[in-house]
């Protein structure tokens, strides 16, 4: 931070911020941290006293610490833990509580004694919750305060569960959590209708207490909480700006959580770049929506007064700058998104040849096809050619139990009409399931596979609609999905092989596909890591040669206009039918299908805000004005042209 760029830097960014490429270095790190203050403080014959959180974000984290168990002999026989918080409600028997992740992830892996692990109590009374936080402080204290505490962010800009409105001195206490926080934690529970209201959690004052403070986040989701935790004013409303008032804490993030911030975003404020035809492009975008200007109306103040003077010098002119730009944003259009036949193609994002391609769409669960590129589908099919949807997984965890009861109700009626004796006794066994595991059991493997088979149906009825027949949907149920939990999963070489089989038999010339800067745990992330590992073993497939990669953001989530590569203009009609494909998605009606989003009706608006959004964006910048735009990035690492 002592060089000219590093004060810069420091004028945006009020804490100690490290970007890493990628989560695993990370963890490296921070393993690093807890490692030697373990060993250090065994050699003084002391405890080493850990803060833990919870979450997706720490899961590599305590990997890592058990690989060093297991594989280097680090012992954690001195280390005394204490987790941030727990839902109030829950034992620690059941499946999310957090007693229950820490010893799965982290506790029965190492030989922490038990007795020195605390993790907030959620089943206390009400009437005593006071005294058992005042405890679970007094425990703190006893053990000599924490050396280490790590955190995550949750989106509201939560730590531990402190929500907004949480104050820098806010102690251990019992909390209710905010509509986004449960939102969030739908897809743990199920069902956001089973997310517990409340929980207890350590207060930002509590934190704050502790010596050091290391902050992790990974993904695109957590890149504006990031932002507004390093470079805004401290506020309640995003409670872990709070941490820009402790000496050593530190934030460890990806470039894709720290991609908001300004010297990600906007380098070119930051001091000086190197101008890539990216960041020149990005740099433009912005010059025309800070000004509110047609990229064609910049003049050459408009660039010198917004930190762009080296630019400008560099280019020329501004008039020569905007047309450039134009043209760029311009040939990222097209209503051919499988390539216009017979036409030239020099400034078109996909090649007239061959005129009808094999086009593979990869959709992690269902509706993540429809809810991103339904509009381009349509086209595709439309315009003749060769398409297949694959669906990654089955998305099964995502079905509330009341759409498994009706299903198996109709087959038990249809049984009986049918005299059918078998089916009788499944439908009764899976009813019987139904009622034994309640809202929170976890689903036999027959309910999983009920639950499956309608979002099969639901997929095959969306995908009709955009003039797909069921004959081109592949179901590939990716076996790290039907064995895991949300936040749990782990993929392995069996999901590879199916990824592998399904390229190899489509051998496609585009491939449509979503999780690049996803929580890297998540759904999309996994199954774009199993893609890519497939695509690295086909690498010399001589049909590779002549593939892109084209990447959609996901649903409620949109490209920024300055990374789309290709276009794909829609118009109302086409429109109307993506929003009805989305709504035949019948079982997703209560689930979270977005972030921000909390049932259908809000998925719907969001679908076609974020589309419409787009078109107006490209409106703004002086292209020609469309109903709506769906945007795709291309990818290419080792690929064809
Ligand atoms: C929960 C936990 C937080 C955690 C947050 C983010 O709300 N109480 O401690 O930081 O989730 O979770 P994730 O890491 O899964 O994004």
């Amino acid at each position: 931070m002592k060089t000219p760029e590093g004060q810069i830097l420091r004028r945006y960014e009020r804490m100690d911020t490290r970007l890493f490429d990628d989560p695993g270095a990370a963890c490296k790190e921070v393993a690093d941290a807890i490692e030697q203050l373990i060993l250090e403080r065994a050699a003084e014959g002391r405890s080493a006293v850990l803060g833990l959180a919870t979450g997706s974000t720490p899961v590599r984290l305590y990997k890592e610490l058990i690989r060093r168990h297991k594989e280097e002999g680090l012992s954690f026989q001195n280390v005394v833990s204490f987790n941030l918080d727990e839902y109030y409600g829950l034992s620690g028997e059941h499946p999310e509580s957090y007693r229950c992740f820490m010893e799965d992830q982290l506790f029965t892996h190492v030989d922490i004694p038990r007795e020195n692990t605390y993790v907030p109590d959620g089943m206390v009374d009400r009437d005593a919750v006071l005294a058992s936080c005042k405890a679970y402080e007094q425990a703190i204290v006893d053990a000599g305060g924490i050396d280490i505490q790590l955190l995550g962010i949750g989106r509201t800009g939560h730590i531990g569960f402190n929500e907004p409105g949480s104050g820098p001195g806010s102690r251990t206490r019992l909390v209710t959590l905010d509509s986004l926080t449960r939102s969030d934690a739908a897809r743990d529970f199920l069902g956001e209708e089973n997310v517990p209201r409340h929980a207890i959690t350590m207060g930002v004052g509590t934190i704050l207490e502790a010596k050091k403070i290391c902050l992790l986040a990974w993904g695109d989701s957590k890149a504006a909480v990031i932002a507004a935790s390093v470079e805004g004013e401290p506020t309640e409303a995003v409670p872990a700006s709070f941490l820009q008032s402790h000496e050593e804490c530190i934030f460890c993030v990806d470039t894709a959580a720290g991609s908001h911030l300004t010297r990600q975003r906007y380098p070119w404020l930051v001091g000086p770049i190197e101008w890539t035809p990216e960041v020149a492009r990005k740099a433009v975008v912005w010059l025309s929506q800070k000004l509110g200007k047609p990229l064609l109306k910049l003049v050459d103040e408009d660039y010198s007064e917004n930190g762009m003077a080296d630019l400008l010098t560099e280019k020329g002119s501004a008039y020569k700058l905007n047309i450039k730009q134009f043209n760029i944003a311009q040939h990222t259009i097209t209503g051919w998104p499988g390539g216009k036949p017979e036409a030239d193609d020099s400034n078109r994002p996909e090649r007239a040849i061959p005129s009808v391609k094999r086009s593979l769409i990869l959709s992690p669960e269902p509706k993540d096809d429809v809810c991103s590129l339904g509009g381009t589908m349509h086209r595709l099919a439309n315009q003749g050619h060769d398409v297949t949807v694959a669906y990654l997984t089955s998305g099964n965890l995502a079905v509330p139990d009341t759409d498994a009861r009706r299903a198996i109700e109709l087959i038990m009626e249809l049984a009986r009409e049918r005299e059918d004796a078998g089916e009788i006794s499944f439908a009764q066994k899976v009813e019987q399931q139904l009622d034994e595991k309640g809202a929170f059991g976890e689903d036999s493997s027959e309910i999983r596979h009920l639950k499956g088979l309608i979002r099969r149906g639901e997929a095959r009825s969306s995908a009709r609609l955009l003039e797909l027949e069921p004959s081109q949907l592949r179901f590939l149920d990716l076996p790290f999905y039907e064995k895991g939990r949300y936040r749990r999963f782990q993929s392995a070489q069996a999901d590879v092989d199916l990824m592998v089989q399904l390229l190899e038999e489509t051998q496609p010339h585009q491939i449509f596909a979503m999780g690049l800067g996803h929580d890297p745990l998540s759904v999309p992330a996994i199954c774009f890591q199993i893609l890519s590992t497939a695509l690295t073993a086909l690498k010399d497939d001589s049909w590779m040669k002549d593939c892109r990669v084209w990447l959609y953001r996901g649903p409620g989530r949109e490209w920024d206009v300055h990374e789309i590569d290709m276009a794909v203009p829609l118009s109302p009609d086409e429109f109307e039918f993506k929003i009805r494909g989305i709504y035949q998605h019948q079982s997703q009606r209560s689930q979270t299908p977005s972030p921000g989003a909390k049932n259908m009706r809000n998925s719907w608006t969001e679908v076609s805000e974020l589309n419409r959004a787009t078109a107006a964006f490209y409106d703004s910048l002086g292209l020609a004005e469309y109903e709506a735009i769906e945007g795709f990035k291309r990818w290419s690492p080792g690929l064809g042209s």
